[in-house]
């Protein structure tokens, strides 16, 4: 049996990679063979792109081709893991994907959504994600959030957990989260957008909450959602 596809998603400081963790972790201890990663990013060359992204050498290039490097990346994490993974019956757990690329390309930085409808066609086809969750926080407790947490953080864009700490200095907020609230606001809603749009595929879950609370309200609903079928 194939298994089940689950991404993350929301806006700075959400919580999303805690969550993943914490579900992969629930998931495990039922037996349910799970891989978790990340977008942009998860395979080698993928990865590559995720560092030219973040760094920001794209962006002069403009929204557009930004667009373009997100979907071409995705297109290696699809082919090279995402649907091998799902194939061979494992459950994928995924830090961000097409909503993120909706949200902050899209709505955000005005990429024409027609655009991003036909990447996302070319790029995912069938691989729609089973459920989305979407961790939803006010921006000025997300942004506090993220700066706190790059404050406790060595490196960012290389490869999690295999950065060495070699500044002292906390690296300083990425191309994405380098932006004012207004841009913020602008993605935190077309998420919301999302899951209106999409209630089948999408949960919101309210995660100005302690981690206790959120991560048990997402084991909920992934046992009303998905473990109930799978029995
Ligand atoms: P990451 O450190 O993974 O962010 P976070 O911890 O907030 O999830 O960095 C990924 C950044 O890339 C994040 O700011 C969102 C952005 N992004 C897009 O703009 N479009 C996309 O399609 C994806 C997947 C991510």
């Amino acid at each position: 049996m194939a298994g089940r596809f689950i991404t993350f998603e929301g806006g700075e400081g959400a919580g999303k990679t805690t969550q993943m963790r914490r579900l992969a972790e629930f998931l495990g201890e039922r037996g349910i063979e799970v891989v978790t990663t990340r977008e942009p990013g998860g395979t080698p060359r993928a990865e590559a792109v995720r560092e030219a992204l973040l760094a920001g050498k794209l962006q002069s290039l403009g929204p557009e081709a930004e667009a373009l490097a997100f979907a071409a990346a995705r297109v290696d994490h699809i082919d090279k893991l995402i649907r091998p993974s799902l194939k061979s019956g494992k459950w994928v757990l995924c830090d961000r994907f097409i909503d993120s690329t909706r949200a902050y390309q899209g709505a955000a930085d005005g990429v024409d959504m027609e655009l991003i409808g036909f990447l996302e066609r070319v790029a995912v086809g069938h691989t729609k994600p089973n459920l989305t969750l979407i961790l939803d926080v006010p921006v000025e407790i997300g942004l506090k959030r993220a700066a706190e947490r790059r404050a406790g953080e060595p490196s960012k864009g290389k490869g999690r957990g295999k950065g060495k700490a070699k500044a002292k200095a906390p690296p300083e907020a990425d191309r994405f989260e380098a932006t004012d609230a207004e841009l913020h606001e602008r993605r935190r809603k077309a998420f919301l957008d999302i899951a209106r749009q999409e209630p089948l595929r999408c949960v919101v879950v309210q995660a100005d909450r302690s981690e206790d609370d959120i991560a048990r309200d997402i084991r909920e609903v992934v046992e009303q959602r998905l473990l109930a079928s799978v029995g």
